[in-house]
């Protein structure tokens, strides 16, 4: 290319930038009544409103400062890709009755081409929950509020946000496609109980990037229905991992399929990386294409566990084994510290044994020494170094 040429093409790069910038509409909450430490609830929901119905690119802009939010659903089907920009705090109300039993605080469902971002917080204010939480033994108890429900979104993106302290999960995805979080931080204490980090459902092309997530309860978990799924250079702890499952509890279940988790590190967490289904499962379903590669864990109870005699409270009986059935799964290059002497723990079905399991290059120490591994229905391949086998 000649020097006029180049420049001829940057000057109408520069024109295309700049043409693009001009069209996406900003709608700042402030010019909608929002103010510091007030509710904002009312401003932020007419802001969507025309941006949603906006035939031009737009942006919501919740810009710096504190404020207030009661429960909000924000809805598409939109006429233009749709950013929401938050910089601000934003607080939930601390008292898990103000949100009238809402299962999720702030809701964004039926969109294509979404994108939420910014230096943000959504604080779920959730200590006066945890306090009240007895949902592990009381079926009846209290719904509380998660922070985030992500829920039919195409080709939209998460990023930098953070979400702390939900009174409930942080966030919970269902049925969206190709969706990514990118840069996520979110933090609870490791005594709040239930506020998992983030769940999948009934999803596909989900991706969870560069983050960092701390909380009482999973870091990630995968429930029925989810597919491809890919979980990269996240950092994980305190909490309870990586998890795919619960599963096989209710008839309806639909299988799990293609989990890469990569890169990742797990601090101080109950479990590492485990697939967990109940026994007497009412259904025949599949978990299958689990891979687990390039982890290092650090002081994790239960390492690496596959459990198919999940039955936490006696909410089951063991009589018949699960029908949920594994198929594989590898473990490749995980390395690092267990908290007890078992690194491995394959516990598979009596009925329907997991196949294809591959364990390669795994290295666990507890107490400077190498940890055990133990497999009960499966016969794993193994390759490269792995923890002593238990007779
Ligand atoms: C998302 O994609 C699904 C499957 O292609 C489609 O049925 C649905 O209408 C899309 N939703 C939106 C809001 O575009
Ligand atoms: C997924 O969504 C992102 C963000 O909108 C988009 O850039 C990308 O092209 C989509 N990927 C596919 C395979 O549709
Ligand atoms: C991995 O994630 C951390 C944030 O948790 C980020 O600082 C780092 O740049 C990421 N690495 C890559 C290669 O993207
Ligand atoms: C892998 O994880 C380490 C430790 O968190 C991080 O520094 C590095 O950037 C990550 N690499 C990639 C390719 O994500
Ligand atoms: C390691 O984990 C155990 C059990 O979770 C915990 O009691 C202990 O404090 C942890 N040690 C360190 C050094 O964090």
């Amino acid at each position: 290319m000649d020097t006029k040429l180049i420049i001829t093409t940057f000057t109408l790069f520069l024109f295309l930038i700049s043409y693009v910038r001009a069209q996406t509409k900003g709608f700042d909450v402030i010019k909608y009544g929002a103010r510091p430490n007030e509710d904002i609830t009312e401003a932020l929901t007419n802001a969507w409103k025309d941006a949603c119905g906006s035939t031009t690119p737009s942006k919501v802009v919740v810009p710096k400062g504190t404020y207030k939010l009661k429960q909000i659903d924000l809805k598409g089907p939109c006429k233009a890709p749709i950013k929401v920009q938050v910089d601000g705090t934003i607080l939930a109300p601390k008292n898990p009755k103000h949100l009238n039993g809402v299962d999720q605080w702030v809701k964004f469902g039926y969109i294509n081409f979404f994108t939420l971002y910014g230096r943000g917080t959504f604080d779920g204010q959730g200590k006066m929950a945890w306090e009240h939480n007895d949902c592990g033994e009381n079926k009846n108890c209290d719904l509380l509020a998660m922070n985030f429900g992500f829920a039919f979104l195409n080709n939209s993106i998460i990023q930098d946000i953070s979400s702390k302290d939900s009174k409930n999960f942080h966030v919970n995805v269902l049925g969206c496609n190709n969706l990514t979080f990118i840069n996520m931080n979110i933090n609870a204490p490791a005594t709040s109980l239930n506020t998992d980090g983030i769940h999948i459902g009934r999803s596909t092309q989900v991706k969870i990037i560069n983050s960092n997530i701390g909380t009482g309860d999973d870091c990630i978990s995968l429930g029925d229905g989810s597919k491809q799924i890919t979980v990269l250079n996240v950092t994980c702890g305190p909490g309870h991992g990586i998890s795919v499952g619960s599963l096989g509890k209710y008839p309806n279940e639909e299988p799990v399929e293609g989990l890469t988790v990569k890169n990742c590190t797990l601090k101080n967490t109950d479990n590492g990386v485990r697939i967990k289904t109940w026994p007497d499962t009412p259904i025949v379903s599949l978990v299958s294409n689990m891979h687990f590669e390039d982890i290092v864990m650090v002081n994790v109870s239960n390492p690496i566990l596959i459990d198919q005699q999940y039955c936490p409270w006696n909410q089951c009986t063991k009589e018949h084994p699960s029908k949920v059935k594994i198929i594989d799964v590898s473990f490749k290059n995980i390395r690092g510290t267990s908290a007890t002497p078992e690194g491995i723990i394959l516990d598979c079905s009596s009925s329907v044994p997991c196949e294809k399991v591959e364990l390669n290059d795994i290295d666990l120490t507890f107490n400077g020494a190498m940890t055990t591994a133990k497999f009960v229905n499966t016969k794993p391949t193994i390759k490269g170094k792995i923890p002593k086998l238990m007779a």
